[in-house]
């Protein structure tokens, strides 16, 4: 009988430093009004100095370790998605397995923006059905406050820090049904960190220039979006042999609350079956699908048997799309 890879555990881990909207209105031109009807956000969470991606995501990793009922031993391979590691090397996966101490894992980070968690997950699948490993930690997580340019309004206001994470293993009933993945080189320049990278090495000019924070051009950004979201989404479905009608809940990637919106009524869903947290934690990029997730497996809003769709776009251009049967019972506030 072939295996089914699907969720065994989650967990997430939030900073503890809130910055609300009015902390903006004294360093640029903007408002809280202007940035809550625009964007859907109200605050964010940002680390300390000392705190980096790695920290983030042991403690999510901890986290859902704990819920699957795993040791760190158990764990035969670490994913993180992010596009705020740590260093450039090593990985940030590779700390992490130090930290928790997988001594038996292989670890390596991908880098696809916002939609890196639904491709790690993917890749984790991959491995778990063709029966390579058994037990794989998927972690989403970034620290985005430290490449924003605290001067430009059309940035600043967007993005948060945090983590997520997942265990994914071999389930007997439900688990993975479908993953659709895309991506369109084309749309590079409209989300992006120019330098940093071999095209533009550090240098006095790339600081001065700030390339070295997030450049985007919201509304090309936000257009390509309100599109790919749905369509993602049915083709995940239809490679789940699924219409939206079998959708119980939506795990939308958090980037605003139009875009979310704009999601749900493609798919003909009401507000109350997609998570929102948006207005508590910005765009957290590769870290809000599995940070939505825990929290609403943790509230008992999904639950053993649900048909469940995440769906995720970002830098690259790039997109992603899951159809997951839940197969896991009860959470921590249960
Ligand atoms: N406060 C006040 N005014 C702001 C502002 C801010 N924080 N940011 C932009 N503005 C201004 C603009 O300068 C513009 O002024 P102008 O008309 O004088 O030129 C005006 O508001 C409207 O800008 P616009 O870009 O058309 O606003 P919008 O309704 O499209 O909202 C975004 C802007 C960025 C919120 C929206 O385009 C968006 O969410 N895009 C997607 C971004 C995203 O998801 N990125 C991450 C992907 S993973």
């Amino acid at each position: 009988m072939n295996k089914k890879a699907g969720i065994l555990g989650t967990g997430s881990y939030l900073p503890k430093k809130i910055i609300d909207n009015f902390h903006f209105e004294k360093l640029m031109d903007t408002s809280d009004e202007w940035i809550k009807t625009r964007t859907g956000i109200s605050e964010r969470r940002v680390v300390d100095e000392n705190e980096t991606t790695s920290y983030l995501s042991t403690k999510a990793a901890l986290e859902a370790m704990k819920c699957a009922n795993l040791n760190p031993q158990e764990v035969d391979l670490i994913i993180v998605a992010t596009a705020t590691p740590d260093m450039i090397f090593p990985s940030t996966a590779c700390l992490v397995q130090e930290n928790i101490g997988a001594i038996n894992a292989a670890a390596f980070d991908i880098s696809v923006a916002c939609s890196g968690f639904i491709y790690a997950m993917t890749i984790a699948k991959q491995f778990v059905e063709n029966n390579t490993y058994k037990n794989i930690l998927v972690i989403g997580a970034e620290t985005l406050s430290k490449v924003l340019d605290y001067e430009d309004r059309t940035t600043a206001i967007l993005f948060g820090d945090g983590a997520g994470a997942v265990v994914i293993g071999e389930v007997n009933e439900g688990g993975i049904l479908s993953t659709h993945l895309g991506s369109d080189g084309k749309g590079k320049d409209f989300l992006s960190i120019p330098a940093g990278g071999s095209k533009l090495p550090a240098s006095k000019e790339t600081v001065e220039n700030k390339l070295h924070t997030i450049q985007m051009s919201g509304n090309d950004v936000y257009k390509f979006a309100v599109r790919i979201m749905g369509e993602a989404s049915l083709k995940a479905l239809e490679l789940a042999n699924l219409d939206a009608n079998s959708i119980d809940y939506l795990i939308p990637h958090q980037a605003n609350i139009r875009i979310i919106e704009a999601s749900a009524k493609r798919l003909k869903l009401s507000m109350d079956k997609v998570y929102v947290n948006l207005d508590k934690y910005g765009n957290m990029s590769a870290a809000s699908v599995p940070v939505a997730l825990d929290e609403a497996f943790k509230q008992g809003k999904i639950n053993k048997g649900d048909n469940i769709v995440l769906v995720g776009f970002g830098g690259g251009l790039t997109w992603g799309a899951s159809v997951i049967n839940w197969s896991i019972q009860g959470g921590k506030y249960e």
